[in-house]
């Protein structure tokens, strides 16, 4: 499979399943997940912070990384990758669903979900918070107005960032809406993920199992390339525009 194709191949699709990770959230200055932590916290591991027991062990902590977190992503834009996601989504309709592994919110703010086809986070969001007692979600007051921890509106209970952590499962709804969008997807995108985490990173195998296209954008090449259709090296933004204008 070419270029030529693999744009061919998208514009002729009914069903398209996308896969989003950390690098499609790049280009709006959030480093990925992979990126050494930034100043004060380069001494952590994200894994150190992203956990049930590092949050158990230590609740203060760990929202003051999120706050910081929540603090650059509320200042941060959705960019022009999330903006073509939202047109292929206008173009596809029902037919199109989106499932990141981000939690910063952006593919939300940039309309996905809202222009006809489905967006879950596999992740959670951490815009948002989850109440320890009572499991009320309900998003993070503007974060000049922040100081964690939050409190439940309903309960009074403490509330942790709504974020699946290592070890913790993930949606159970969302992951089975995921996997039976990309079986009956014509063609899946993998965008801007090293393909590491699983089970997100398996959706990609349940579109190829079923006979469909899967293609990757990716500066790099990823544990998936080898086995995928066809991989862009490119950015979100720039292999996004290459796959929908030349169509
Ligand atoms: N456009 C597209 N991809 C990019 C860009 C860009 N501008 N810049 C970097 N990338 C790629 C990198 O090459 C890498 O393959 O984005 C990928 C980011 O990989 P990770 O940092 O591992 O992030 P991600 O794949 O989203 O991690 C998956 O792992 O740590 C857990 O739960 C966490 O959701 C996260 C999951």
């Amino acid at each position: 499979m070419n270029l030529a194709d693999a744009c061919d191949a998208l514009a002729a699709a009914r069903r398209v399943a996308v896969l989003t990770g950390a690098g499609v959230s790049a280009e709006s200055g959030i480093p990925t997940f992979r990126d050494a932590q930034q100043g004060l916290w380069a001494r952590f591991r994200p894994e150190d912070l992203a956990s049930p027991d590092a949050y158990f062990r230590d609740p203060a902590l760990v929202w003051e990384w999120y706050a910081g977190r929540y603090r650059d992503v509320m200042a941060a834009t959705p960019n022009a990758g999330h903006d073509l996601l939202t047109r292929l989504e206008r173009e596809k309709e029902d037919g199109f669903f989106l499932a990141t592994q981000n939690v910063d919110g952006l593919h939300a703010r940039a309309g996905s979900g809202t222009a006809g086809g489905r967006l879950v986070e596999l992740h959670g969001n951490l815009t948002t918070a989850r109440c320890e007692v009572c499991g009320q979600v309900d998003a993070l007051p503007a974060p000049q107005d922040f100081t964690p921890p939050p409190v439940c509106a309903v309960c009074g209970g403490r509330m942790r960032p709504n974020i699946v952590w290592f070890g913790e499962f993930l949606p159970e709804a969302a992951l089975e809406a995921a996997a039976d969008a990309f079986a009956a997807a014509d063609v899946a995108l993998i965008i801007g993920t090293s393909g590491v985490v699983y089970p997100a990173a398996g959706l990609a195998f349940e579109t190829l199992r079923r006979g469909g296209t899967v293609i990757e954008i990716n500066p790099d090449q990823t544990e998936l390339t080898p086995r995928l259709s066809f991989s862009l090296r490119e950015t979100a933004s720039a292999g996004l525009a290459a796959l929908m204008d030349a169509g």
